[in-house]
């Protein structure tokens, strides 16, 4: 069997400090990781919303060879001539053909192996677009006739969703990955038939935040109930993603690592509590 095909995803990069995390240790995880293809979702770099040119030059500088998006990509007006004339960002291949940009791409790698990207968004509590299993089906086929090698980016709200999507693609993709949500899940694993999963790879930029947002602001959108200007937090930087070992020749996954860079310090004292009692109580049904 030849050498494995590493595949190193950073999940949603919120804000530019989020953005500076990748680009002065994305290097260093590559070379950790020996990742041969790399792909990051830059969803969230400007303002929580979308990316200009500029961070994107950065990304595919400091490592990327693509970068996914998923509903924000929209709430920038540049963004859209930017997908129109970089092929490299995708974004949901489900939002209807008229929105204009690439929702997947096949590159090749240093080595030689064709990878291919897709990028698809869900519709539960997120807008009604295009059927994102059907969109997927379709994507799937096509790249096929190029490559095994196939990375899918579900971008969505509800877990349920994500993983029906996982189970669709089961044995057809190297793995489909969930971002959007922001919190890293602890439910990586192979399917059946050999597609890495993961329910969310989680956030790359503050924790000292509300998936990304200053926390006095999100108190006071959840308190108030009225919309309160969007500005990303600052503390706690961490960089999310995983590693995958994808079998080149079949496409199937061999293993899904998480990563949070640096990890969290988890120093206040563990949660105890009272074991229940080994004798149950008897209730009195008189
Ligand atoms: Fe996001
Ligand atoms: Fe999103």
């Amino acid at each position: 069997m030849s050498e494995p095909l590493n595949i190193l995803f950073i999940g949603d990069i919120v804000g530019l400090n989020g953005l500076a995390m990748v680009t002065k240790f994305l290097k260093s995880l590559i070379e950790k990781h020996e990742a041969e293809a790399v792909i990051v979702n830059g969803e969230n770099i400007y303002d929580g919303k979308a990316l200009t040119k500029k961070h994107a030059e950065e990304l595919f500088a400091a490592g990327a060879h693509i970068i996914t998006t998923g509903n924000h990509i929209w709430e920038r007006w540049d963004a859209r001539p930017l997908l129109r004339e970089e092929r490299r960002i995708l974004r949901p291949l489900n939002y209807p053909r008229e929105n204009g940009g690439s929702g997947y791409a096949i590159f090749k790698t240093a080595k030689g192996t064709k990878v291919g990207v897709l990028n698809i968004q869900g519709r539960v509590f997120l807008p009604p677009i295009d059927d994102p299993f059907k969109t997927a089906e379709w994507a799937v086929q096509n790249i096929l006739e190029e490559t095994p090698n196939i990375l899918v980016d579900m971008h969505a709200e509800a877990s349920a969703e994500k993983q029906a999507m996982g189970f669709f693609l089961d044995g057809k993709v190297s793995a489909v990955l969930g971002t959007h949500t922001h919190v890293q899940t602890a439910d990586e694993r192979i399917l059946p038939n050999g597609t890495a999963f993961i329910t969310d790879v989680g956030m790359t930029g503050p924790y000292d935040s509300c998936v990304g947002l200053r926390t006095d602001i999100a108190i006071k959108r959840f308190m108030l109930g009225t919309p309160h200007k969007y500005e990303t937090a600052t503390g706690d930087l961490k960089i999310a993603g995983v590693i995958l070992k994808v079998d080149r020749e079949t496409g199937h996954a061999h293993s899904i690592e998480r990563i949070i860079f640096p990890e969290f310090e988890r120093t206040s004292a563990p949660v105890t509590a009272e074991l229940p009692s080994a004798e149950p109580a008897l209730i009195n049904a008189e």
